[in-house]
């Protein structure tokens, strides 16, 4: 049990790097020319993600009520803002990496902001009120209501914004 446990949570985070790794493979073929292939990663991509969310379904204690997974959900963004971003920006710094460190500095101003909208969601749980949002493609900034004309964190256009069903 404790091994499985452990490996639940081994295979869970392998299937989610596979899942990503086959999306951005999926953008490399497009971008090559190979748009079949592209089709085939993404749908890879795709069944990645079923593996890696029934892993996750099948850990004791991930999942919560509602509630309790916008708290979990919240205390996540602080702690990639506050404690795992910092220090990776510092490291890049110190390392001359000037794009990595440029892209851990917009994923960490994005994580407070996506702090900020579980802290609202919380508080409006029980209000059945539509919203709108959408997504920056390029640093995960996610806007209310509308698409911005350029993205606040990293300048995108508005194009750039995926509208989330
Ligand atoms: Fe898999
Ligand atoms: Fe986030
Ligand atoms: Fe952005």
């Amino acid at each position: 049990m404790k091994k499985t446990e452990h490996n639940l949570s081994l295979a869970f985070a392998a299937e989610s790097k596979a899942s990503a790794r086959n999306a951005v493979f999926a953008m490399k073929a497009q971008k090559d020319g190979y748009p079949q292939i592209a089709h085939l990663f993404r749908a890879v991509a795709e069944a990645e993600s079923v593996h890696a969310r029934r892993f996750l379904r099948l850990m004791r204690g991930k999942i919560g009520s509602t509630e309790e997974n916008i708290e979990t959900a919240f205390q996540h963004e602080i702690k990639a803002n506050a404690e795992a971003y910092p220090k990776m920006i510092q490291d890049a710094a110190e390392e001359g990496m000037k794009m990595i460190k440029e892209a851990f500095v917009e994923s960490r101003d994005v994580e407070s902001m996506h702090a900020d909208l579980y802290k609202n969601a919380l508080n409006d749980l029980l209000s059945d009120q539509q919203t709108e949002y959408y997504v920056c493609r390029i640093c995960g900034f996610v806007s209310k209501e509308t698409a911005p004309d350029r993205c606040p964190v990293c300048g995108a256009v508005k194009e750039k914004f995926k509208q989330i069903e």
